[in-house]
């Protein structure tokens, strides 16, 4: 009976002209701003830092990350780029004040660039300090100029080896020297860098003192990462893992390294070394607990925010997206939603019986 009654309202008030976001939460202006911006979650830790995934395509096939046969979404199944320009804005009325666009490989994705301008509106009007973009490099010479019109001013390039043989080892392609150009092209526009480097053991364990080096010489700021468990990939990823404790023992006999107290409510922990001046942060998810300050979440091309890199839990955003066109509150109320839904932290686990203890890759959630 009453369900016939709330059926009978809806009906006459959409007949009468009114969207159904209209009925449910009341008539409003298009995209309202929520009137509480900050997301805590149920942890008390304030989420304002968004990572992009943008698309899960790649030109690169770095063997840690995926297979050579990787089967990646039918496009349709993306969101476009208006829709993920909402998206992004709907978090930034949330309080986020960081975006960073990866992915797969963000370049790779037609008119990204455009977007990221578009977006820059949120730096102009003082709401988000900063955009910034992890890469491949492959693309990065031909896009540096727009992305630093964009207002993008740090890129965090990932190079695994300086060695182009290895290069193609690694990632199963030939791009060394074009990462090398677009890391030159960002260097001379005035882009802050920072190099991400996975540690492999038999494959770059040998030139991690030598990456130091040239990174200290560059000014660029290097982070060390441990392999995690993410995906189906060919082989199997213990072969390579690499303890970052290791690696710390082993560049200690080369160089002076003192530890900051800095933090980025990220898993890096960052060292000084004295004698380069440069930085490096060494995210060690497997050995070490870093979760206590996360302050960040992760959007898929597809809508989906994961909370947690290390955990499977999601939360649909695609639906009152696309439900709702020209109204935010069922985003906002989804969004909110979800950080609720925050766990406390990660339950990586690298071993041989269960090496994908998250079966999305990488380049779905960008790391
Ligand atoms: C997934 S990529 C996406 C952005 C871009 N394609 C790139 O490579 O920079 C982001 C970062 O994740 C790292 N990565 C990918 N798979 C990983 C894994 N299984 N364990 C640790 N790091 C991984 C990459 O080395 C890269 O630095
Ligand atoms: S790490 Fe980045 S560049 Fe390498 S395959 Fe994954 S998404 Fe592509």
């Amino acid at each position: 009976m009453t369900l016939l009654a709330v059926g009978k309202v809806l009906y006459i008030a959409v007949y009468n002209g009114a969207s159904i976001s209209d009925v449910i939460f009341g008539p409003r202006p298009r995209l309202l701003r929520n009137s509480d911006p900050f997301m805590i979650d149920p942890y008390g830790r304030t989420v304002n830092y968004l990572r992009v995934s943008v698309t899960d395509r790649c030109d690169l096939r770095c063997i840690y990350c995926m297979s050579e046969s990787m089967t990646f979404l039918p496009k349709p199944e993306l969101l476009t780029l208006e829709e993920l320009d909402r998206l992004c804005s709907a978090f930034v009325d949330k309080g986020v004040r960081r975006l960073r666009f990866t992915g797969g490989e963000p370049l790779v994705r037609k008119d990204i660039v455009g977007m990221i301008k578009g977006l820059s509106r949120h730096i102009k009007s003082g709401a988000l300090e900063e955009m910034t973009l992890t890469t491949n490099g492959t693309q990065l010479e031909k896009h540096a100029d727009a992305l630093w019109d964009a207002g993008v001013r740090r890129i965090n390039v990932s190079l695994d080896t300086l060695d182009p043989v290895r290069f193609a080892e690694i990632t199963r392609r030939e791009n060394h020297g074009q990462v090398m150009n677009g890391i030159a092209a960002a260097k001379a526009r005035g882009f802050l860098i920072k190099i991400n480097m996975v540690a492999l053991r038999g494959l770059n364990e040998n030139e991690l003192s030598k990456m130091v080096a040239w990174c200290g010489a560059r000014e660029f700021d290097l982070t060390i990462i441990e392999t995690m468990p993410m995906g189906d990939i060919d082989g199997d990823r213990t072969e390579n893992y690499l303890p970052l404790s290791m690696v710390r023992a082993s560049l200690a006999r080369d160089w002076t390294m003192t530890d900051t107290p800095e933090r980025t409510g990220g898993p890096a922990r960052y060292v000084r070394v004295e004698e380069t001046g440069g930085r490096i942060g060494f995210i060690t998810p497997m050995t070490h607990n870093f979760c206590e300050s996360c302050n960040r979440v992760r959007l898929t091309c597809t809508g989906k925010l994961y909370m947690c890199l290390g955990q499977t839990d999601s939360a649909d955003l695609r639906e009152p997206l696309r439900n709702f066109p020209g109204d935010d509150r069922a985003l906002h109320a989804a969004i909110d939603e979800a950080i609720s839904r925050k766990p406390k932290g990660h339950d990586f686990l690298i071993d041989r019986r269960d090496n994908a203890k998250v079966d999305r890759h990488m380049s779905v959630t960008g790391g």
